[in-house]
């Protein structure tokens, strides 16, 4: 038995007659029993006329003598059809009588079963149920994802919006005639009953796996029908403004846009420009391929680079690379692997020249893993993948990997400027220096400098003047013409500036303190004082 009311009958039999499947009734009916959904569309569409031809029986029993609420109605609208009553108010209150005595209604009602819906476009009919599921699930199994839940999300195409509210315009007569507090959001979407339906059969494919409402592993699929797109286009004339063109949309006629509209135009207008209800459509909607996703996965650890030829990003100049391998592919590339991800997006605290090697802890670094098929690793396997890192070239090693939240990566980029770098130089000088020339350097404490953005740099960022502070220093002289500068530096200072001046643009500089001219030769990080990611015991 459908959980109908005697109000909906009305609606019921406008609906069937308009050409809706079962389904699409129920949700017009704000049937909200998921059961009702779930049931064989034929089995619902016969529990449909079963009744409605209830109402006839009893309406047949009516003229046999017995009053009832329709004819006592119909009295008193022919009573008060001179007060200027609009003469169609008997057909609003009793619509069976218009509808199924006439040819029309009987032979609409003849066909449905075989016609595709006129709302939902064949969706709630032939396009789901355990077809779709045994489909959906082979999908998934294919895919190799691992998962514990799931969610399916659904794409219609737009003009759904548009039939949805001619057939919204069908009823809404009969629906106000009954004074029922029934409004256009109440009704059930498509999306929604799909679910219903589809939920469990996709359940029972994937061997109990729950089709959940949130979830990290999502199967969508998109539905489309070339046939009816043309359905939306005099919203463009009546809503300009809700039409505009965007770079990578292909269509103007995106569901928001079309719910905006809809939204905006009045109902005579609606009626003037489009049928009500809609026309019947020639075939059903199309499924375009089922495609899954699972959300980001985070990954966080610090690295160390040996090497003083390596760029921390791929190094392109005019469409050619210049070296031949990157910090972040090098260590993207088993992480990948190992996640079976389809891509990533790697952020570091800071960054290193191609000819800098960062030593110590390493430099804290966070990579984004794009629809990764595996999710889940123990404390072990990351080791292993830490090793395999360390193991595939003698240029970069990792430390502290873990996985981490989207939230937490942040924390890497969380006051960066406060934060502190060491680093050791090697500084030539041109004129000849003595252990005692240089050892006054050790005293410097919080020297301010100047730096006006670097010439090296000029061509990507703003020319701009800005202040950092050298907390400390320390020196230890090699030979006459060389000797290591340590350094404790606020975040963000250039240090090759710092030494050989920049031609005046950094000021103070290691020139200018030693009375020389001064160039650097190496460069290492020895440290990043970023205390994230937490360190990993071993
Ligand atoms: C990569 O990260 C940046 C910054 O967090 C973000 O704006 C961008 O959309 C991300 N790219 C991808 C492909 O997710
Ligand atoms: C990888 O190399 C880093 C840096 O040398 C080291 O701290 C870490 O223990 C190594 N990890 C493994 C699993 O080899
Ligand atoms: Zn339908």
């Amino acid at each position: 038995m459908l959980p109908l009311k005697e109000k909906d009958k009305p609606i019921v039999q406008k609906l069937l007659s308009a050409g809706c499947c079962a389904r699409c009734v129920l949700r017009f009916c704000c049937v909200t029993v998921q059961a009702a959904f779930r049931q064989a569309q034929h089995e619902t569409l016969k529990d449909l006329r079963a009744f409605i031809a209830d109402k006839e029986t009893s309406k047949v029993q009516d003229s046999t003598g017995q009053s009832s609420t329709c004819e006592t109605e119909s009295q008193d609208a022919a009573l008060s059809e001179s007060d200027a009553d609009p003469p169609c108010k008997r057909a609003k209150l009793c619509p069976t009588t218009e509808t199924v005595q006439s040819e029309g209604g009987s032979d609409a009602l003849e066909n449905v079963e075989s016609r595709v819906c006129v709302v939902c476009l064949g969706i709630l009919q032939g396009s789901c149920g355990p077809d779709l599921a045994v489909k959906i699930a082979e999908t998934v199994k294919a895919k190799n994802y691992q998962f514990d839940t799931l969610v399916l999300s659904i794409s219609l195409p737009a003009q759904l919006c548009v039939r949805e509210h001619s057939c919204w315009l069908h009823v809404k007569k009969e629906v106000r005639a009954k004074s029922l507090v029934l409004d256009k959001d109440d009704i059930i979407q498509v999306k929604e009953a799909f679910k219903w339906i589809m939920q469990g059969l996709v359940t029972k494919e994937l061997g109990g796996v729950a089709v959940v409402g949130k979830s990290p592993f999502e199967v969508g699929m998109e539905f489309t029908h070339p046939k009816t797109e043309s359905d939306c286009h005099f919203l463009a004339k009546s809503c300009p403004d809700c039409f505009k063109a965007t770079k990578n949309k292909q269509s103007v006629f995106t569901r928001m846009a079309v719910v905006k509209a809809l939204e905006k135009i009045s109902d005579t207008r609606f009626l003037q420009m489009y049928p009500c209800p809609p026309v019947e459509p020639s075939c059903s909607c199309t499924l375009q391929d089922i495609k899954c996703l699972h959300v980001s996965v985070f990954i966080a650890g610090r690295y160390n680079k040996f090497c003083r030829s390596l760029p921390q990003t791929p190094w392109v100049i005019d469409g050619e690379r210049r070296m031949e391998s990157s910090v972040e592919e090098l260590i993207a590339a088993p992480i990948l692997s190992a996640f079976r991800a389809d891509g990533f997006n790697f952020s570091s605290s800071g960054r290193e020249d191609v000819d800098v090697r960062t030593l110590g802890n390493g430099r804290p670094f966070a990579m984004e893993l794009l629809n990764p098929h595996r999710s889940r690793f123990g404390r072990a396997e990351m080791k292993q993948l830490q090793e395999t890192i360390n193991k595939s070239s003698d240029k970069v090693r990792v430390r502290d990997l873990q996985i981490v939240s989207r939230e937490a990566m942040s924390r890497m980029k969380e006051g960066e400027e406060e934060k502190t770098k060491t680093y050791t130089a090697l500084v030539w000088t041109q004129r000849a220096i003595e252990k005692e020339d240089i050892s006054f350097i050790n005293d410097i404490k919080e020297l301010t400098l100047d730096q006006k953005t670097p010439l090296r740099v000029l061509h990507r960022r703003a020319l701009a003047i800005r202040q950092r502070v050298v907390h400390s220093m320390n020196v230890r002289f090699v030979d006459s013409h060389h000797f290591y500068l340590g350094l404790k530096t606020q975040a963000g200072t250039y240090i090759k500036e710092f030494v050989h001046g920049d031609f005046g643009r950094t000021k103070p500089n290691v020139c200018e303190l030693l009375k020389t001219d001064a160039d650097i030769l190496e460069l290492d990080v020895e440290s990043v004082d970023v205390d994230w990611p937490p360190p990993i015991p071993e």
